[in-house]
């Protein structure tokens, strides 16, 4: 899969657009991205969802760039949305609204109103006091609403507890006995109809075991609400498939997501159950398709430590900060130079920000070009202004055509935001 980025030549390529030579004249840092991988991962997840009734949805959180959720759009996938905003964002992109899901904890009325409003396929609902909101929204709009509870089956996922979403303490969903509860009020409601169920157990999950044991819980789940004569005719399996941060571009056989390893585990867990599917991937469709591109500003050497000082910085790629999260780090020409141990550090007045901490490179020089890989998905969607950094331009690869798909922000867009 990976074979979107390789070395020729010693020169890393994206498809066939030589990177070096191309970012050479750009302003960095930059995001970039292969249409070639993203239509890979698209693919892929089709074609293990052609024997299921199935719905792929697109977390629109990982990356939200509208040139992109066009792509996304086109190979028949949903919208997976969790704010007003990105509803709007996926109307506008093209998803119909009937392939639309909305999750969250704190929907507020507006956002369930301009969601019952367009008819989406299912807004789901992850507590009783949302379900009295919702149900008076639906009704004062005369409008008959599919729902699915959010589930939570108590499930570490065994990933980094910020990005951890199914286990008891987590404040996501709703546990199994109060959520059968709240089906049998649902069944009740005027307005209100239960269709699907959904969970959601995490992100960045690299082994199939978590999802299997989730698949057993909601089986079980199902059929409790089928002995109360609750029957749902669809299943939002969630998201959290990973990728692989640690893809070096060697190897094009190498997976960069781990679609193939897990999502048909997952779907087959389910067995026989005559259901349709759902499911909301983020990550494992954009993460490997992006790289984020930092140029060298200075080396500086302390007694204890060498830090390269390079231009991007934790208000462009937060996730090594925030989850001590790991993203392999090339350059963009390949270099015979000797490794030695450093610190891949930002301009932003923070302890905590860096790209890399104590990695062996091999030895980069001020004005290197080098790639962060695995930076399609909440990259530049968890970006932010901090330290008064605009937004940084975004490209996108497509054979060997590149285009500009988010300009760069200035400092004088986000001055006058001030009025
Ligand atoms: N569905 C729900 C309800 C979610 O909360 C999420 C992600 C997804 C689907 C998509 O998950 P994915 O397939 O991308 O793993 N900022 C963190 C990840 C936060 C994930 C939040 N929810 C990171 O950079 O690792």
């Amino acid at each position: 899969m990976s074979k979107n980025f390789q070395y020729k030549n010693q020169t890393l390529f994206c498809e066939n657009v030589n990177l070096a030579e191309w970012a050479a004249e750009k302003k960095t840092p930059l995001y970039l991205y292969s249409a070639a991988e993203l239509k890979d991962n698209l693919n892929t997840v089709n074609n293990i969802g052609r024997p299921y009734t199935f719905l792929p949805c697109y977390a629109l959180k990982a990356n939200y760039n509208p040139h992109l959720l066009e792509i996304i759009q086109k190979h028949n996938f949903g919208a997976d949305v969790v704010s007003g905003g990105e509803l709007i964002f996926a109307l506008k992109a093209g998803f119909k609204a009937q392939q639309i899901v909305f999750a969250g904890v704190g929907k507020t009325e507006e956002e369930l109103e301009l969601a019952v409003k367009k008819g989406i396929a299912s807004i789901n609902v992850e507590s009783e006091s949302e379900i009295n909101l919702l149900s008076h929204v639906a009704g004062r709009l005369k409008k008959r609403t599919a729902v699915a509870i959010r589930v939570n089956p108590d499930i570490d996922a065994s990933t980094h507890e910020y990005i951890s979403t199914g286990k008891k303490v987590n404040k996501f969903g709703v546990e199994p006995e109060k959520a059968l509860q709240l089906y049998k009020k649902l069944k009740k409601d005027e307005w209100l109809t239960p269709e699907g169920i959904h969970v959601h157990i995490g992100s960045q999950i690299t082994d199939k075991t978590p999802f299997e044991r989730t698949a057993h819980v909601i089986e079980n789940f199902v059929k409790q609400l089928e002995k109360e004569e609750i029957s749902i005719s669809n299943i939002d399996l969630g998201g959290g498939i990973g990728i692989n941060y640690e893809d070096d571009f060697s190897d094009p056989h190498k997976p960069s997501t781990y679609i193939r390893h897990i999502l048909p585990a997952y779907l087959q867990a389910f067995g026989q159950m005559d259901k349709r599917f759902t499911v909301e991937l983020g990550r494992s469709v954009i993460g490997s398709a992006g790289i984020l591109i930092t140029r060298v500003i200075y080396r500086k050497e302390s007694a204890d430590k060498i830090f390269i000082i390079v231009d991007a910085a934790m208000n462009n790629l937060i996730r090594p900060s925030l989850y001590q999260a790991y993203h392999h780090i090339v350059p963009l020409i390949k270099k015979d130079a000797p490794t030695e141990v450093v610190d891949v550090v930002g301009p932003v007045c923070e302890t905590g920000d860096f790209l890399a901490k104590d990695r062996q490179l091999p030895r980069l020089e001020e004005g290197d070009l080098i790639a962060v890989v695995g930076a399609g998905a909440y990259g530049q969607s968890l970006s932010s202004n901090y330290n008064l950094r605009p937004r940084i331009g975004e490209y996108l690869v497509e054979g060997d055509q590149l285009r500009t798909i988010a300009k760069e922000q200035s400092i004088e867009e986000i001055y006058n935001q001030y009025g």
